[in-house]
């Protein structure tokens, strides 16, 4: 099944980052200072969210300008949208939520499919249809750390990505949980360092966020 092999691969992309930023950018040449920043500090992939309106345009440049950083598309609400990224380049695609038509349209994607939940009949409904790797989003929001132990037991299997609420404080023991593949914020990336120009304190977060990621993991 070709969903099986694209979800392998998610799993395998997002185990492999650990912690995944997700950003939000205004203008081309902040997109170029996040994305250095990130990778001076050693957080070589991203979610970058389509909430503003160079967000794809910021897409297209980085996959071109740094082919080797993983660089997802974040925010993918409409089944248009998923051929848009997918044409400029994104090597995977998140969701904040996904409804059914989404699921089906997100299920014969090219690229690796991060989908969102927030629910265990949401996630239980992404399993069942092939994915296995979710975001669940709001993490925090939705019951955080109690509700992923809750969930490991009746579905092992169940990969997860939480997202929402996460903070460098808090990070380590997220990761630590056997069902989190990988966790996901904005807190090395927030609006106002971005707006700034403040690439110093966006590397230097990023670096600590890669250490906990290598501390949790070992290596
Ligand atoms: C997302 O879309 O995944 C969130 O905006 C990230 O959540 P955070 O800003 O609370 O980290």
């Amino acid at each position: 099944m070709i969903i099986s092999k694209r979800q392998q691969q998610t799993e395998d992309l997002l185990s492999r980052a650990g912690i995944l930023p997700v950003v939000a950018v205004d203008t081309l040449d902040q997109a170029r200072g996040v994305a250095n920043a990130l990778l001076e500090g050693g957080l070589p992939v991203i979610e970058l969210t389509l909430r503003t309106p160079v967000a794809m345009d910021a897409l297209a440049t980085l996959k071109k300008e740094l082919p080797d950083f993983a660089i997802g598309a974040g925010t993918v609400l409409t089944i248009d949208q998923i051929g848009q990224c997918v044409g400029a380049g994104a090597d995977f695609l998140v969701t904040p939520g996904t409804p059914t038509h989404m699921a089906e349209a997100l299920a014969s994607a090219p690229v690796p499919v991060i989908p969102g939940a927030a629910s265990p009949t949401e996630l239980l409904t992404l399993l069942h249809l092939g994915f296995h790797v979710c975001k669940l989003f709001p993490a925090s929001a939705v019951g955080g750390l109690a509700m992923i132990r809750a969930l490991h037991s009746p579905v092992p299997q169940l990969k997860l990505c939480p997202t929402g609420g996460i903070t460098e404080a808090s990070a380590a023991q997220y990761l630590a949980q056997p069902n989190v593949v990988c966790v996901g914020g904005s807190w090395m990336v927030p609006r106002q360092w971005i707006q700034a120009g403040d690439w110093t304190s966006i590397r230097d977060t990023a670096a600590r966020a890669a250490q906990i990621v290598s501390q949790v993991r070992g290596g």
